[in-house]
């Protein structure tokens, strides 16, 4: 309970940043959904936005609520996202992909000139890598492309059980992309960037949800209040 009303004051805070024009990545989760009802709540009152949602489940959402919304092809380029995470640290690097639209999140977050992650305290963390890492990889080759992605991980200096992620009904949980999923439980992940750039190198891996040098800044929900996280440099 007292997380769902971090989550919330997290989103509020975010709606700040979001002016009247702007053109908006929205994000998928239990937190970035908090932030498209808030939106949605603005956009009755009048607040004029363009949206692109990063998912099949918030472009449902944003058009239960008449947030008006657009796709990349007609708006290239976007202004601001705001979407969750699984885990930041402190170098604002992020493990995304606990829902499964980690390929449409990072797309639309690189697309956009700002991306802002909202977010409970418990998301932060100090090295990456307690939630397993989400993979997104085309079913095609799928046992090759697994095969790969844990000789990678391990060149890489991360070790642990690689999942292919299920549905609640057990089946193969499938992306909007229609790719699958596999969760890698690494435990820590010392070197991200490396790990990273590894797993770039698979051909069956679509995208990873390491989202490195992508977010700008963390609003960060506590039971003391909110901070903001800033990426080193910035
Ligand atoms: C969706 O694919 C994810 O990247 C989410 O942003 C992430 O899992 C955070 O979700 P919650 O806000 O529900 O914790």
């Amino acid at each position: 309970m007292l997380t769902d009303a971090l989550k919330e004051s997290a989103a509020r805070a975010a709606l700040d940043l979001v002016n009247d024009g702007m053109r908006l990545g929205l994000g998928t989760g239990s937190t970035a959904a908090r932030f498209v009802d808030a939106l949605g709540e603005r956009v009755g009152q009048g607040l004029k936005v363009l949206c692109v949602p990063t998912s099949e489940a918030t472009r449902a959402q944003a058009e239960r609520l008449g947030i008006p919304l657009t796709t990349l092809k007609d708006t290239p380029q976007l202004d601001l996202t705001v979407d969750g995470a699984d885990e930041i640290d402190d170098q604002l690097r992020l493990i995304k992909g606990g829902g499964g639209a980690l390929l449409r999140e990072k797309i639309v977050a690189t697309a956009s000139n700002q991306m802002v992650v909202i977010a409970d305290e418990s998301k932060v963390v100090a090295t990456l890598g307690a939630f397993p890492l989400p993979i997104e990889v085309v079913p095609f080759g799928f046992a090759s492309t697994l095969r790969l992605i844990e000789i990678m991980s391990t060149q890489a200096g991360c070790e642990g059980e690689i999942m292919q992620r299920q549905t609640p009904g057990g089946g193969r949980f499938v992306t909007d992309q229609d790719n699958y999923i596999v969760d890698c439980a690494f435990g820590a992940i010392q070197e991200p960037e490396v790990l990273a750039f590894a797993l770039k190198r698979v051909p069956g891996v679509v995208e990873h949800g390491l989202f490195l040098g992508v977010a700008d800044l963390a609003i960060v929900a506590g039971p003391d209040g909110v901070r903001v996280i800033r990426r080193p440099g910035e």
